[in-house]
């Protein structure tokens, strides 16, 4: 694409800012400015015109197998479950595309380290909890790894460099998501610097799409792969491919199945697993009635009280039907690093958007999901942020409480 293309396309947009400082820069900075130019995708800026508030169908609470229905039956389900794990039906699926802006670090979260006296990452500590399920199956499953282009390549070397953790290098895959661009609260697309256009990982919402677009559908039916196990990068205490969760799941029938906790107070910052309209839907804290995230049953639990954890089970053959449907696309209002008035500038606080479609979104898609409750010391110690609630400090206790050596 040359400049008078560029201008066309933009001017078209009405996103002729793109260009002002191009007179500045370098040949070689120009053609880095005119080659993100040309693979800007303009369709996300409908969504600031469209009416995004959401609005909420018929809501009722979601059954869960309970921790300790779970219990009664752990030992039929592992079985299961280690079949299944056995004859290569399983695979995991680590979404790593984030940017951990909360968490304010440089590097991919998963090279945060966690540990105290020793070095210990947040990659390590998962690949550590896999080893204890690869263990006990005796053999190794597949991991897909979603990194997006601003931390693929330091994500794929820190892997290689730790030696892949001494997992089978030919099981590990990494394949990247997309970007989106990001704007003020006008619209108007922002620059991260002269010569480049501000983008940011698109949510983790197409992490399927992205498998296949990557070339990956072919192994999945080569390799006899019918479950995809998704999990965040940021919960030390992940447990992945839990044979008792996907013999659970294999059990009931479901086309997918999540991993709930029970809700410490109505205010918790999590997505709640309930069904609307009859279908099992996620529905985000900040969309939840506040009357319905406080109603209580009369044994006083909270009615909607099994919240995510960004761990999800899901059938290859139900995903295959379901993932070219469009997914909702979620404005994030969030501080975003930008060239203003010729100088880049670092806001501390929100000032524009990011356009992301959302993991929890599929669910509803998939028609049916068991919600599977585990116990949250155990299984839920997430790192968003450096200090406070669900914070480096949180997420160091409970691995101390679950025996882990910093
Ligand atoms: P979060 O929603 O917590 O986002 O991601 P984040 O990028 O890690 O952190 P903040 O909000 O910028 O502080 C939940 C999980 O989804 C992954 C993250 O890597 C994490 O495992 N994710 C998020 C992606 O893989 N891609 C995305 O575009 C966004």
């Amino acid at each position: 694409m040359n400049y008078t293309q560029a201008k066309q396309l933009l001017e078209k947009h009405g996103q002729l800012q793109i260009l002002d400082y191009y007179d500045e820069l370098t040949g070689e900075q120009q053609n880095i400015l005119l080659s993100d130019i040309e693979k800007l995708d303009f369709s996300v800026l409908d969504n600031l015109r469209a009416d995004n508030s959401k609005q909420l169908g018929s809501l009722s609470p979601a059954d869960a197998l309970s921790a300790k229905d779970i219990e009664g039956s752990r030992e039929e389900y592992e079985k299961l479950g280690l079949a299944a794990i056995r004859s290569g039906k399983v695979a995991a699926v680590l979404l790593a595309g984030g940017q951990g802006t909360r968490l304010g670090s440089a590097l991919p979260k998963g090279m945060y380290n966690i540990g105290v006296t020793r070095t210990l990452t947040i990659f390590e500590q998962q690949m550590n909890n896999i080893k204890e399920v690869t263990d006990k199956a005796g053999c190794m499953f597949h991991i897909f790894v979603m990194t997006s282009d601003i931390n693929d390549a330091v994500t794929r070397e820190y892997f290689a460099k730790s030696n892949y953790f001494g997992y089978d290098p030919s099981k590990i895959h990494f394949y990247e998501q997309k970007l989106a661009p990001t704007c003020s609260k006008e619209g108007k697309i922002y620059l991260d610097e002269k010569h480049k256009v501000s983008l940011s990982p698109n949510g983790n919402g197409g992490w399927y799409a992205s498998l296949i677009e990557a070339g990956y559908g072919g192994m999945l039916k080569e390799e006899g792969i019918e479950w995809l196990n998704i999990y965040a990068v940021d919960n030390v205490l992940q447990r992945i491919c839990d044979p008792v969760f996907v013999g659970a799941t294999l059990k009931s029938g479901c086309a997918c199945s999540a991993k709930v906790v029970k809700k410490v107070s109505p205010e918790e910052r999590v997505g709640v697993l309930c069904k609307e309209d009859g279908l099992p839907a996620i529905v985000e804290y900040y969309e939840m009635p506040p009357e319905l995230a406080a109603k209580r049953d009369p044994d006083g639990e909270l009615t909607y009280r099994y919240g995510v954890i960004l761990n999800y089970l899901f059938s290859v053959e139900v995903l295959n039907k379901i993932y070219k449907d469009k997914l909702p696309c979620h404005l994030a209002f969030k501080a975003i690093p930008h060239v203003e008035n010729g100088v880049r500038v670092t806001p501390s606080e929100p000032c524009g958007y990011k356009f992301e479609t959302l993991a929890v979104d599929i669910v509803r898609l998939m028609g049916t999901c068991l919600a599977f409750e585990v116990v949250r010391e155990r299984e839920f110690a997430p790192v968003k942020n450096k200090t406070g609630v669900d914070s480096v400090e949180s997420a160091r206790e409970l691995l101390k409480l679950n025996g882990v050596k910093l």
